[in-house]
């Protein structure tokens, strides 16, 4: 990227992350999981940027998890001694997992028996030891095991028992939360999630098995779990919080205020009063639809002031209707302010972390401030 010091000069479709409130979203997340005596294991799947992991250390986070191999090996290039990937890692990717453990502690998860005897055996070839948690299924249905006690403690057992492993405690991910309905229902998947893996960490312990960490992470559900987990979960690990986003916002876990990450657009056409095309389709915003109880609609939250920093508004008469790759199209209702060629607007997506997935850097601002250019170096690594 070039030297641009002025919105007016940047180029569209332009990711743009407003620093203050980068920094406003790592403190406090940082100061909910002190409070509650809990680490704070960031996933930086949502920035895959080293320069926002090492802010997030620096503020008291005690490493960074990574959903791939790929991401890994860009944070511990960059620095980063602790990773930890809540991920099903295959024993096929043995070689760089003992490639990785040279330059950081490493862990991942496991969930098939099968899979863990792979990596015994893989580890135990190149003697050397992987730290692995096992996934619980706490309501998500997506991997982990059924946290039921009666079988969850046998297979705890057994992963303890193979050689070439350290069993390193119990992880869960609850991201049903993406899907409650209300605050309540939020509410009640934050205490199931905690009750839940008290009850197996209790059960294990109680059979002489070493539970170091209960790990549990997702942004929608912060707010509680935080609150209910001290004296079950070790460490908590969100993602989106560093830049939250439209969803956070539906599921009440955010304001417009906190969401860092915005796209700044320019109007390509307007061949309709009702109608204007946007120049960030699919290929920037990503087409995830909004989610949330507060019953949003459309792929993003249109704000007309361009540098605004707090106190912001999306435009109501603006819905971002259709996505083609590189068109938004966007409905226009009666009382909107006019919109033409050439104006610019900024859109909040609905996910922030497929939309810094999609590009090469982002332009950090500070209000009217263009401040810097954020590397997104991790991004596409989905190896
Ligand atoms: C296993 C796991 N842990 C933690 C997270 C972080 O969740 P969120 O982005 O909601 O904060 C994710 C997100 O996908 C995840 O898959």
């Amino acid at each position: 990227m070039s030297p641009v010091t002025t919105f007016a000069a940047l180029r569209t479709p332009a990711v743009l992350i407003e620093r203050p409130r980068l920094d406003a979203n790592i403190r406090q997340m940082q100061a909910a999981a002190t409070a509650a005596g809990i680490r704070l294991r960031p996933h930086a799947k949502t920035h895959k940027s080293p320069l926002v992991a090492r802010r997030q250390i620096e503020a008291g986070a005690v490493g960074i998890c990574c959903a791939k191999l790929g991401e890994a090996e860009v944070f511990a290039a960059a620095g980063i001694s602790d990773i930890r990937l809540p991920y099903p890692l295959q024993p096929s990717n043995a070689d760089r997992v003992l490639a990785l453990q040279r330059t950081a502690r490493l862990s991942f998860i496991v969930d098939d028996l099968r899979v863990a005897r792979g990596w015994s055996e893989a580890m135990q070839a190149a003697n050397a030891r992987a730290e692995v948690l096992v996934k619980v299924d706490v309501g998500f249905h997506r991997c982990g095991i059924a946290a039921a006690p009666a079988t969850a403690v046998p297979f705890l057992r057994e992963v303890a028992a193979l050689p070439g492993l350290r069993l390193a405690g119990i992880l869960s991910h609850a991201g049903h939360a993406y899907h409650a309905h209300s605050e309540e229902e939020l509410r009640g998947m934050a205490e199931a999630e905690r009750a839940t893996m008290a009850q197996l960490a209790r059960e294990a312990r109680g059979e002489g098995l070493t539970i170091d960490e209960v790990s549990a992470g997702a942004t929608p559900p912060a707010r509680f779990s935080l609150a209910v987990g001290g004296g079950t979960f070790t460490e908590f690990r969100p993602g989106n919080y560093v830049y939250f986003d439209r969803t956070m916002m539906g599921l009440g876990a955010a304001t417009l205020d906190d969401c860092a990450l915005s796209v700044l657009a320019t109007v390509v056409s307007a061949p309709a009063p009702d109608r204007v095309v946007l120049d960030c389709g699919s290929k920037t915003l990503a087409a995830d639809g909004a989610r949330g109880f507060a019953g949003v609609t459309g792929h993003g939250a249109v704000l007309r002031e361009l540098t605004a920093t707090a106190g912001q508004h999306a435009d109501p008469h603006l819905i971002v209707e259709r996505l083609s790759e590189e068109h938004a199209t966007v409905r226009v209702t009666p009382g909107a302010r006019p919109l033409g060629p050439g104006d610019r607007v900024r859109v909040v997506p609905n996910h922030a972390c497929v939309v810094s997935n999609l590009v090469d850097s982002a332009w950090l601002v500070d209000g009217p401030e263009i401040v810097g250019v954020l590397p997104i170096d991790a991004r596409g690594r989905i190896q």
